[in-house]
């Protein structure tokens, strides 16, 4: 069903199509990893989750009938997105959690927005949207853009996975494929944009990743062609994780180096990021067949093709804490690293 429907628009459709931009506060800190290591509790490194409050050490099935409430301004979308976390690692040779801020042009009380990260669903560039059909994804879908396996930049030059060094808060644009190298005065943006060609017919693929292809070429750029493999254009998701690294500005190491780590024991060539399919029945491609872009497809206290909820309401969502351990405070080993291994 789902492939004849996205034949036919793909022979005849050239409609305009949305562009979604939305903020999401921290569901939940913790170490698992429901579609890299399911059933794993604890998984091998922490993670930084927003999303729906279904997140648990598996998860299987519709996602969208399985949350009660969700950390994203959007409430039908009940899909769980998660990276690694930041760590500052002392001189002394202890770590601390990098805090997360969030985007400051989310729109009404984005300031009040706790941690999380700021998604997209777009297929054009970053100020429009685009006229190809864009076709949702379907219940069970899953993938996974990068890998911690990566630790140079050899095989490190996915341009969908990248930094911003912030000098403010609104700073966009330089990009580098490693953490910057000198310190940031407002933190280190961390951009992940996932493949948007589909096979069309697996929700996921033992690496999580042959099912997918990427046409990316970074900075929100027109991504090229999808291939005759990967033929059917799904949305094109990005994350944007502020990670605000101020607070370890008087404590840089004397000898200059760069002091930040992935939470895999890893550098910023390792980053990746997981998505977990959970919107609400057809909630994302009614959004997605509408002609609305960012603020327009709805935000708090502005009416949109979507319903929305208050920062207020984003907030207060929390997915249960399966593992418990301190994963904030000043640690000698970064958790489950302690094992000898990097993953
Ligand atoms: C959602 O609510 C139902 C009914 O109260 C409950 O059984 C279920 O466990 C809840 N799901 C989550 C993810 O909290
Ligand atoms: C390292 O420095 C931090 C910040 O001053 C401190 O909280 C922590 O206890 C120190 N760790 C060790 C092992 O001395
Ligand atoms: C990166 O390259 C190394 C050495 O060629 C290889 O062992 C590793 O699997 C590669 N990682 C990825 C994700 O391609
Ligand atoms: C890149 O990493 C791989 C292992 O992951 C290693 O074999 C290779 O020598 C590295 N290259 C550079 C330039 O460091
Ligand atoms: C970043 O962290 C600093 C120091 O902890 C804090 O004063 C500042 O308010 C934070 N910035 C944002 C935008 O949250
Ligand atoms: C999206 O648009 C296509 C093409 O016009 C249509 O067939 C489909 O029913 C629409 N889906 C939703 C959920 O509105
Ligand atoms: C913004 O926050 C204030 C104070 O918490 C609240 O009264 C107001 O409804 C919020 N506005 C929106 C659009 O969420």
């Amino acid at each position: 069903m789902l492939k004849m429907n996205w034949k036919l628009h793909f022979l005849t459709a050239s409609v305009a199509h949305a562009a979604l931009r939305f903020g999401c506060s921290t569901v939940s800190v913790q170490r698992l990893d429901p579609l890299v290591e399911p059933g794993a509790n604890p998984s091998s490194h922490v993670h930084q989750i927003v999303g729906g409050n279904a997140f648990a050490p598996t998860m299987k099935g519709d996602i969208g009938e399985q949350a009660n409430c969700t950390t994203c301004v959007y409430t039908e979308d009940f899909s769980n997105y998660w990276t690694a976390v930041m760590y500052f690692r002392h001189e002394n040779g202890s770590y601390k959690r990098v805090p997360q801020y969030p985007n400051a042009q989310l729109g009404h009380n984005d300031t009040n927005i706790k941690g999380g990260m700021t998604i997209y669903y777009t297929e054009k560039d970053f100020s429009s949207d685009g006229d190809q059909y864009i076709t949702g994804f379907a219940p069970g879908f899953r993938m996974t853009v990068g890998s911690p396996t990566v630790n140079n930049k050899t095989n490190g030059t996915n341009p969908g996975l990248a930094y911003t060094c912030l000098q403010s808060i609104l700073t966009r644009g330089s990009e580098t494929p490693d953490f910057p190298k000198k310190p940031c005065p407002a933190g280190i943006m961390a951009i992940h944009h996932f493949p948007a060609c589909w096979d069309g017919k697996n929700l996921d693929s033992p690496d999580h990743q042959s099912h997918m292809f990427s046409t990316t070429r970074g900075h929100f750029l027109e991504a090229g062609p999808c291939p005759a493999s990967h033929p059917v254009r799904v949305p094109q998701v990005a994350y944007e994780t502020m990670w605000n690294t101020t607070a370890f500005a008087d404590m840089w190491p004397s000898d200059g180096s760069q002091p930040f780590v992935w939470s895999f024991m890893g550098n910023g060539y390792g980053t990746h990021a997981d998505y977990l399919f959970g919107w609400k029945g057809d909630s994302l491609q009614r959004a997605i067949n509408d002609t609305c872009m960012f603020h327009g497809c709805g935000s708090p206290g502005v009416q949109g093709v979507l319903k929305t909820q208050t920062v207020e309401e984003m907030n207060k969502c929390e997915a249960r804490t399966a593992v418990e351990e301190d994963v904030d405070g000043w640690l000698d080993e970064l958790p489950g690293m302690n094992m000898g291994g990097v993953v």
